[in-house]
């Protein structure tokens, strides 16, 4: 899939990945990016740290969270010989884009936005004034965006539902600009949205989230990933009942992590009425730890040892920059007429 083809994806750093977002977005992610790369494309994939500033403002947890993201991206996988993994904030070129983007994305288009009129909604419901506490950094969010994709004449953005029109916008900037000037000054983007990938459902049934706090840790301690699947809802059926797997919440939690073959196991050892609650919540147990230990691991190593990551990321962003400056210097002496 995707043989030839530049692929981006952008991550931005806040909250802490749960077991949803590592097997939903980052494991997928890695995996379609370098399959590009094998396949004769490119792969971008960088934190999105300016995008992080517009909700927040203490620089300490800013630097903890760019930390963790890029640890546990390289932790699942990511190899930086393949793909290039830089920082958004250390491509000076993104901003400058940006600005000149400004002067032809129809105001229009920020008012529909999602991540705006999310915050829009939550005001109103909250008997606020619309614009509370917005700041002009969530207003201009997709042009931003824009400038993340369109720097690197993208053709794919694998992206989730939620950000399926972000990327819209980007498209139709691209398509205003080379209107504008007819002719092909930016490339057209393309979101992909991978169906295959299941929603891991959280401890409580309702899809893992963190707005839900009802997540599977990552790369916590055995203890606390231990707690939170214990505490999987059950209901008090003996072990001897025999259960259709189906309605079981740890059997739907284990689908998204589990062999076919240690999934009929437990399938049949319900449906038999041979395993009890306890008894899948370890090897759900089991399976969470056996598949992150690993990961884990280089998870530990990475954040003990964050000069080496940082030493990757300025080879990322030096890797980069040169198709952003193009890119730049494209739309300069368009629009300047140079
Ligand atoms: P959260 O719901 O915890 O706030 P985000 O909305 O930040 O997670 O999602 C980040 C990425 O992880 C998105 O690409 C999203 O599709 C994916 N993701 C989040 N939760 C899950 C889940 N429970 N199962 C699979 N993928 C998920
Ligand atoms: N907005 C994306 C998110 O919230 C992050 C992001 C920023 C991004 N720039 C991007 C994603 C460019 C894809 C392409 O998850």
């Amino acid at each position: 899939m995707f043989e030839g083809k530049t692929i981006l994806t952008g991550v931005k750093p806040t909250g802490t990945p749960h077991l949803g977002n590592y097997l939903g977005a980052i494991r997928p992610a890695i995996r379609l990016g370098h399959e590009a790369v094998d396949n004769g494309g490119k792969h971008y994939m960088f934190i999105a740290d300016y995008h992080a500033i517009n909700a927040e403002k203490d620089p300490a947890v800013l630097n903890q969270k760019m930390k963790e993201i890029a640890c546990i991206y390289l932790a699942g996988g990511l190899d930086p010989k393949k793909s290039v993994f830089y920082r958004q904030s250390d491509i000076p070129e993104i901003p400058e884009i940006t600005t000149i983007l400004y002067a032809y994305t129809p105001k229009g288009f920020m008012n529909k936005a999602h991540a705006y009129k999310a915050a829009v909604d939550k005001n109103i419901a909250a008997g606020k004034p619309n614009d509370d506490g917005i700041n002009m950094g969530l207003y201009t969010y997709p042009t931003l965006m824009a400038a993340d994709i369109l720097a690197y004449d993208t053709d794919i953005v694998p992206v989730g539902k939620d950000q399926v029109q972000h990327v819209e916008i980007a498209r139709d900037i691209a398509g205003i600009i080379n209107a504008h000037y007819n002719k092909p000054l930016l490339h057209l983007p393309e979101y992909y949205v991978d169906e295959n990938v299941a929603v891991v459902p959280g401890i409580d049934g309702r899809k893992m989230s963190k707005s839900y706090g009802n997540v599977i840790p990552l790369f916590d301690e055995d203890k606390a990933i231990k707690k939170a699947i214990f505490s999987i809802k059950t209901d008090s059926r003996p072990m001897e009942e025999p259960k259709n797997p189906d309605e079981i919440l740890v059997y739907e939690i284990y689908k998204s992590i589990a062999t076919p073959e240690q999934l009929q196991e437990m399938g049949d050892g319900l449906r038999q009425g041979k395993l009890g609650y306890g008894h899948i919540k370890n090897m759900l147990l089991d399976a969470v730890i056996n598949e992150i230990k690993d990961a884990r691991e280089k998870y530990n190593y990475y954040m003990a040892h964050f000069e080496e990551v940082e030493q990757m990321l300025a080879e990322g962003a030096a890797k980069a920059r040169p198709a952003a400056q193009a890119t730049l210097k494209r739309l300069k002496d368009a629009v300047f007429g140079r």
